[in-house]
């Protein structure tokens, strides 16, 4: 299966007789579709890939809080506040899914945000951007998380089984989530020219910052390769970020909005639209932290942190307080 060397990222992955007994029997358990459980023997490296991608993942859903918090109280209904307290609340309860599943891994939860807090560990770049009007929430809903979903449904397959369960129940929360985006773009493409005007603004500044969520173009990819050989990326990133643009052009089109994208459009011949190419500069200055809320996003999470911390040393007080007797009498 690894004669030929799968060469696509900028790492290349090891062919079968480059592997020890262990790691040949890994990957063939890997190839046949084995879900891989923690206490499964797994090469340092799945490891440690792992440990990365699900921290982050947890990161993102935790960070992306914060974008739509700046919106809660200044929702243009009820009604729109209660959907919007929802769905923020479910992206909590996703990075504590999340961090659970990269605990089962050996790392702690208190190790994995001091890398975010540290600015070690990435969160995605896409939260990095302001929140200006309302039709944002409705962006951030319809594409963020619409590209979430085109990304996060590939891994409820991935080959380590607590990340690829906690994706499952993920997957049914964002399908909600895209859906109440998408209908806050209808009713603002249906109301006064100038909500349909903030619908179309809102457009213009988050589709490249989206279309640039699904990671850099394959070549430039450095993990890619290796990931693909474990199962942990069932598809590259280019091949979602084509997926993502071909669903998404007839929502736009039916919205009534254009894509700011002069490039855009239908190749019969290949069976998808042909697109322009995200200014990737900026993608690698925002992931070096140099985006437009990098530092905000970092410092608020690790005020928060800070602010969080008494109640984190009285639960544990509590609890080392409770448990000693049973412990005792347990004994
Ligand atoms: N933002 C930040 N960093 C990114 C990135 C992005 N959009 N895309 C790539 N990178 C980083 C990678 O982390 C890697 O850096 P590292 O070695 O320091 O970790 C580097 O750029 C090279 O990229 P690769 O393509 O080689 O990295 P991966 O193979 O890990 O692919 C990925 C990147 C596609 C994001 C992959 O990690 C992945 O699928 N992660 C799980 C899904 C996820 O994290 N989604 C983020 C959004 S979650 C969300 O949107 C919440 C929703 O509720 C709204």
């Amino acid at each position: 299966m690894y004669a030929q060397m799968v060469d696509t990222g900028a790492k290349r992955v090891r062919a079968a007789e480059e592997m020890d007994a262990d790691e040949r029997a890994f990957q063939e358990r890997i190839d046949r579709g084995v879900k891989i459980e923690p206490k499964d023997f797994m090469p340092e490296h799945y490891r440690k890939t792992l440990i990365r991608q699900i921290s982050q993942h947890a990161h993102s859903e935790i960070v992306g809080q914060l974008p739509e918090g700046n919106w809660v109280t200044r929702a243009p209904t009820l009604k729109r506040k209660a959907i919007l307290l929802a769905k923020i609340q479910d992206e909590a309860g996703h990075g504590l899914y999340l961090y659970s599943a990269a605990e089962t891994l050996g790392i702690s939860r208190d190790q994995m945000l001091a890398d975010l807090h540290s600015g070690k560990a990435k969160y995605s770049s896409i939260f990095n951007y302001p929140t200006l009007s309302w039709a944002d929430i409705g962006a951030i809903g319809w594409l963020v998380d619409g590209a979430a979903i085109m990304n996060q449904i590939p891994l409820c397959r991935c080959s380590f089984g607590p990340y690829a369960r906690a994706m499952t129940r993920v997957c049914k929360e964002e399908s909600f989530h895209q859906r109440q985006g998408y209908d806050i773009m209808i009713a603002l493409c249906r109301g006064t020219p100038e909500q349909k005007a903030m619908a179309q603004d809102a457009l213009n500044r988050w589709w490249w910052p989206v279309v640039m969520m699904f990671g850099p173009p394959d070549e430039q990819s450095v993990h890619s390769a290796q990931s693909a050989q474990w199962k942990i990326k069932l598809f590259s990133n280019d091949e979602l970020r084509q997926r993502f643009v071909d669903q998404t052009v007839p929502q736009a089109e039916y919205l009534g909005l254009s894509i700011p994208d002069q490039a855009l459009k239908w190749n019969a011949q290949r069976g998808h639209y042909d697109f322009g190419q995200p200014d990737w500069n900026e993608f690698f200055e925002v992931i070096k932290g140099n985006g437009p809320c990098n530092r905000d996003r970092l410092a608020t999470r690790v005020k928060a942190a800070a602010d969080g911390a008494w109640f984190r040393e009285a639960l544990v007080a509590h609890a080392a307080k409770h448990q000693a007797p049973q412990a005792q009498k347990a004994a």
